[in-house]
């Protein structure tokens, strides 16, 4: 019914063909005009609707593509399903009333702009555009916070910490800073994920473990920065009064005042009484505890 009537109609007349055209063209500007934009995070899926019903009897004769700026993601000709090579195995498709396909496991690169094109048949063997939707994506990977960890001592009174992060696009760039000025690293590397798109860095520092310091690893990709602080004090002779360098002290006046202490009792025996008493004394004493 629908082919007879799309066939009929240029034949009859040829200033409706001409009509039609130009309300093609107008609804081809009018659609292009308004382009929705999707932003999704990295690994996440995204929904690309067409937009516009398509009966079931219709379904065979219909072209429709998904297109990702000019290169194809995925088309059905004659309800027979063709994905491309980059699209393959992440893409699922729905040609059901509105039709629309899932890309999932999304990536950096799949940013940019989509579009669902619906052909219907004209004439014999040729096509034309009866819709059109498209869709701007945008895709956000954000690195994570930093992680500042020890890494041990180089050497004597030299400590390196190590700063990393992960998960992020596009490719960052890595700073260690104390008080606003930029201090220079060990090393640093970048690393790439070729599957995911998305980078790994990490640097490493070494700083003089006598004095406090207040580090920043600043991580900065496109027009986005993380960062983490790292605080470093230096061990201090701590106020704490009974510490190592006290009992040093403590032990020696110690042992002196208990010998003063002895000295001066054997002294106060041997003046008051002969040696001979003194022990006797003791003795009863001690002898009257035990009792
Ligand atoms: C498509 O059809 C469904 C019902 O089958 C309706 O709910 C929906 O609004 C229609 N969409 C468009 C774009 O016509
Ligand atoms: C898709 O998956 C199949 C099996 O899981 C595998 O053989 C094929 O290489 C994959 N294709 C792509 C493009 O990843
Ligand atoms: C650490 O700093 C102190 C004082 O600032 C200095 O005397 C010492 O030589 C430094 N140590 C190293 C290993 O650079
Ligand atoms: C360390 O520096 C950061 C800014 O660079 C500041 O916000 C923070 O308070 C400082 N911490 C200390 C303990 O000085
Ligand atoms: C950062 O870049 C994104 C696109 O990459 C842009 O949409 C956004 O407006 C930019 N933000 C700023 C503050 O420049």
């Amino acid at each position: 019914m629908d082919q007879m009537k799309w066939r009929t109609l240029p034949s009859r007349c040829s200033y409706l063909k001409l009509f039609q055209s130009l309300v093609l063209a107008g609804l081809f500007h009018f659609a292009s005009g308004i382009i929705t934009h999707v932003t999704k995070p990295v690994n996440d899926m995204m929904k690309l609707s067409c937009g516009y019903n398509i009966s079931t009897d219709e379904l065979i004769r219909v072209r429709i593509y998904w297109q990702k700026n000019n290169d194809m993601v995925l088309s059905v000709i004659s309800g027979k399903e063709k994905s491309w090579p980059a699209y393959k195995n992440r893409t699922t498709v729905n040609i059901i009333s509105n039709p629309f396909i899932m890309i999932l496991g999304l990536r950096p690169s799949d940013e940019g702009l989509y579009s669902c094109v619906i052909q219907k048949p004209e004439k014999k063997g040729t096509y034309k555009l009866a819709h059109l939707t498209k869709v701007m994506l945008s895709v956000t990977a954000d690195f994570h916070v930093p992680n500042i960890t020890e890494l041990g001592n180089p050497a004597t009174n030299i400590k390196r910490i190590i700063c990393s992060t992960s998960g992020g696009f596009p490719k960052p760039h890595l700073s260690w800073l104390e008080k606003g000025k930029e201090l220079n690293a060990i090393s640093t590397t970048v690393f790439q994920d070729l599957q995911t798109e998305l980078y790994t860095i990490s640097s490493e520092l070494d700083f003089n473990v006598t004095n406090n310091h207040n580090f920043t690893c600043l991580v900065k990709y496109g027009n986005l920065t993380v960062s983490q602080i790292f605080n470093w004090q230096k061990s201090q002779p701590a106020p704490f009064p009974f510490n190592q360098s006290w009992l040093w002290i403590l032990i020696p006046v110690g042992i002196f005042v208990i010998f003063v202490i002895a000295v001066f009792y054997w002294q106060l025996c041997n003046i008051l009484m002969d040696i001979d008493s003194c022990h006797l004394s003791h003795s009863i004493l001690t002898q009257q505890h035990h009792h």
